[in-house]
């Protein structure tokens, strides 16, 4: 899908390019990105007329697709109710609802809702919590955290402090951020035991460990089984640490249960969530906690209340929105819809194992990751451009190209976007 000769680039593009400082870009060298109109279902129209299947959902977040009605009159109600007002000392239905119902659908024993505003700031919510939980228990030696090689849990600075420094794109500011057990995943019974030695000699100074339950994102879309989550929880029980899930890209259905944890049957202490909790429509994050957590905070001294509240805690309209992407996924069949996105990525992307430059290929629910043996940048770069001729928005990164399509994706529209797949890395 080529652009027309005769379009020119819109004034406010090029104007505002001058002051704009876009995400992940070498502005020295970067191209114009390319300007949207509308987005509807899957599909992204450009302003000279063409449209893209987006096989990304916008970073995971567009579960039910682009503008689904029923989000959309949700929204415009609320709007037209009040879009925001400041959450200490006052109250509204949007997110006390919104409490209770994740409340209900979240694994069992997680009560409290801690609402923010965006998957990074989730993650700093929780580190804190986890921190102050033990300096409210009088143990203030806990303050470091366990997480794991190829994890990603945001661009804030403790979410940073989390990341893994050799591979991770924060590696410059590891002299900068906290320091932390970074720790391979284990995946079998030798691994397991050392790591189990690890945990034991420093469990006295960790406040909790982090993980991606199942699916490691932007670290490098690495998978992991529900048993190994399983078992690490067993561990981190067994030596009193906290347990927190990351489940900001996850959660909501894309691994195939509702939250990543549900399939290794465990409740961690505390869950963060994120991206598609507002079905991909505007900014919103919470994390919840145990009774067991919430119940250190309580006292009769002032200093012992968790002192955290963004501006735009719990924005009602982002509230409404999420109440309504709840509703969905109560009255549309999500979870059956992942189920069959992930057999159709199964056999449509098989057709990569005979490609020579094919390392690895996985899917898991409605995530499906072809794998490279020493992919460049330059490679990538070139293979976002040549998607785009495709009629497709992909973002390939590191050494993987990568799907998580909204769930209501056509399996015709999910058909082109593995067959370009397929196509473009023969094509190497
Ligand atoms: C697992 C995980 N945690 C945290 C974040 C950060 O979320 P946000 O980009 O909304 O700050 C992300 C974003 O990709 C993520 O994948």
């Amino acid at each position: 899908m080529t652009q027309s000769s005769t379009y020119t680039q819109p004034e406010w593009l090029s104007e505002g390019w001058e002051h704009i400082w876009a995400p992940y870009t070498q502005m020295q060298t970067a191209n114009f990105p390319l300007p949207v109109i509308d987005t509807k279902n899957t599909h992204i129209t450009l302003e000279d007329g063409r449209t893209l299947i987006d096989g990304i959902a916008s970073w995971w977040s567009s579960c039910h697709g682009y503008k689904h009605p029923h989000i959309m009159a949700e929204m415009h109600r609320q709007i037209d109710d009040f879009p925001h007002v400041m959450f200490a000392g006052l109250a509204h239905e949007p997110a006390y609802k919104l409490a209770t119902r994740l409340t209900k659908i979240a694994p069992d024993g997680l009560s409290r809702v801690f609402f923010s505003d965006s998957g990074s700031v989730s993650v700093e919510v929780a580190m804190k919590m986890a921190v102050q939980y033990w300096i409210n228990r009088k143990e203030t030696r806990r303050h470091k955290f366990i997480c794991f090689r190829n994890g990603y849990h945001g661009d804030t600075m403790g979410g940073m402090s989390l990341a893994d420094k050799e591979v991770s794109m924060h590696r410059i500011f590891q002299h900068f951020t906290p320091k932390q057990y970074v720790l391979d995943i284990p995946n079998d019974e030798y691994s397991f035991a050392e790591f189990e030695e690890i945990i034991a000699g420093i469990a006295h100074t960790a406040a909790g460990l982090v993980m991606e339950p199942l699916v490691q994102g932007a670290g490098g879309m690495k998978f992991h089984s529900s048993d190994t989550v399983a078992e690490i929880f067993r561990i981190c029980k067994k030596y009193d640490i906290l347990f927190i899930a990351d489940e900001v890209a996850t959660g909501f259905g894309r691994t195939g249960t509702m939250f990543a944890c549900e399939e290794a049957g465990i409740t961690p202490d505390i869950m963060c969530l994120g991206k598609a909790l507002t079905g991909g429509t505007t900014t919103l994050a919470a994390t919840l906690a145990t009774d067991e957590i919430f119940s250190n905070f309580l006292s009769d001294e002032m200093t012992a209340a968790f002192m955290h509240g963004p501006t735009f805690m719990a924005n009602p309209l982002a509230c409404a929105a999420a109440n309504a992407s709840l509703d969905l996924f109560e009255k549309e069949p999500r979870l059956e819809q992942v189920l069959s996105i992930e057999s159709q990525l199964r056999d449509e992307l098989r057709p990569c194992r005979t490609i020579e430059r094919v390392k690895n290929i996985r899917v898991k629910g409605a995530i499906g990751v072809v794998q490279l043996n020493d992919a460049t940048w330059e490679e990538m770069f070139s293979l976002r451009n040549k998607c785009i001729e495709s009629g497709v928005w992909l973002r390939p990164f590191g050494d993987v190209v990568y799907l998580t399509p909204s769930f209501t994706i056509a399996p015709q529209d999910l058909s082109h976007l593995t067959g370009t797949i397929v196509d473009l890395i023969k094509k190497l």
